[in-house]
């Protein structure tokens, strides 16, 4: 095999792999002024970003770009970094991307969660060594915020609050005094200080444990930024269809998605997300998380469904089928506001695809 075809297989490259061409045009035609041990200029970062079409640089994250300055001058300075907002607004791309920019590397990651422990975040040993040797910088085993001082990187930690608040405060004194000790090393080594470019960006859902409950001084050592979900539908509804034919490219399908099929699924989204139809009713809206990130991967099945069960691009039916597991998910009330939605402002709403997916609406199981 070659090294072409292994880098092709990959599912999905971080983002300084994915836009590899993008980085090395942007560095060298930075003549931004760089903070100490940044890969690019802020302007630079902003534009890979926020995109540049003359410059052939693609839009990457849609949205506001004063919320990019802010938090690009914020990883400038001393303090960290929390994206805060509903689940699929794209916190996670955002950070991976500002990782990318800043450090040339998205990949010093954290993944938090109820049994994140202190030892996944900071450092451990590999068992063999230390039995061996004991404890030397041979035996340590640098996790990400240990990698990400040594080496003057942004260390990325997801869904920060999911973990338990003692384990959150392990950033503490690597945000405020720049330094890790290893108190199993003896003399220099046991003290890490932070190089220049290490900085931490995390990223909080709304929906799970709030950030109120993080400890105040580490709130203090964080600037916090919230992303919103995509406001206008227009936006959307391109965002959709370019990420959606981007992955039915690459999962074999021939067929480009219909606009007007997506245009029905994204104001779906939009009206059971908002509880508000587009003229303005109220209707219910759902407990389910009705996001970007969501609409993208239904719009994904839906083309793969039209695709390779009947050779052509996916319809309406094709959405219904598809909306009950992300929708409802195994809750009977939003399968059930989801099914009064089809009957009654599915029917409601002008053109032929509506039109299809209410007739649709058997299909949704139960
Ligand atoms: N504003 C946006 N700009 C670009 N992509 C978006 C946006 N909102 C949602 N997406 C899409 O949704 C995907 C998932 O977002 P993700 O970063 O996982 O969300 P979060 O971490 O907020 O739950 C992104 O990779 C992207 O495909
Ligand atoms: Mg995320």
């Amino acid at each position: 095999m070659t090294t072409e075809t292994r880098r092709d297989a990959v599912q999905r490259p971080p983002a300084e792999v994915r836009y590899a061409d993008e980085l090395v045009r942007l560095r060298e035609t930075d003549d931004g002024e760089r903070p100490p041990g940044w890969a690019l200029s802020l302007r630079a970062a902003r534009t890979f970003i926020v995109g540049d079409p003359d410059a052939g640089i693609s839009r990457k994250f849609v949205g506001d770009a004063s919320l990019i300055d802010r938090a690009l001058v914020t990883l400038a300075t001393s303090r960290g970094l929390l994206l805060v907002g509903e689940p699929g607004t794209a916190k996670s791309l955002l950070s991976e991307l500002l990782a990318a920019a800043v450090s040339g590397d998205s990949t010093l990651v954290i993944q938090g969660g109820a049994a994140t422990t202190e030892d996944q975040i900071r450092y451990s040993w590999n068992y063999a060594l230390l039995v061996a040797e004991g404890p030397s910088t041979r035996s340590l085993v640098a996790a990400p915020l240990l990698r990400g001082m040594a080496e003057g990187r942004v260390v990325r930690f997801e869904e920060i609050t999911r973990c338990p608040l003692e384990v959150q405060d392990s950033l503490l004194s690597p945000l405020s005094d720049r330094m890790l000790a290893v108190p199993e090393l003896s003399g220099d080594d046991g003290l890490v200080f932070a190089r220049d470019g290490f900085t931490v960006i995390a990223t909080a859902n709304t929906r799970d444990r709030g950030v109120n409950e993080m400890s105040a001084a580490l709130k203090r050592r964080f600037n916090f930024e919230t992303v919103f979900p995509i406001p206008d539908l227009a936006t959307e509804l391109d965002l959709v269809e370019a990420q959606a034919s981007e992955l039915l490219a690459r999962s074999g399908v021939r067929v480009p998605p219909r606009r007007d099929v997506l245009e029905v699924l994204v104001t779906t989204f939009r009206e059971l997300r908002g509880g508000v139809t587009e003229r303005g009713d109220t209707m219910e809206r759902l407990s389910s998380v009705m996001s970007t990130a969501e609409a993208v991967s239904v719009a994904h099945a839906v083309g793969l469904r039209g695709w390779f069960l009947r050779g052509e691009a996916g319809q309406a039916a094709d959405v219904v089928a598809c909306l009950a597991g992300t929708a409802a998910k195994d809750n009977a009330d939003d399968l059930a506001r989801l099914r009064r939605y089809l009957e009654q402002q599915a029917r409601g709403h002008a053109g032929e695809q509506w039109q299809a997916l209410h007739a649709a609406r058997h299909l949704l199981p139960g």
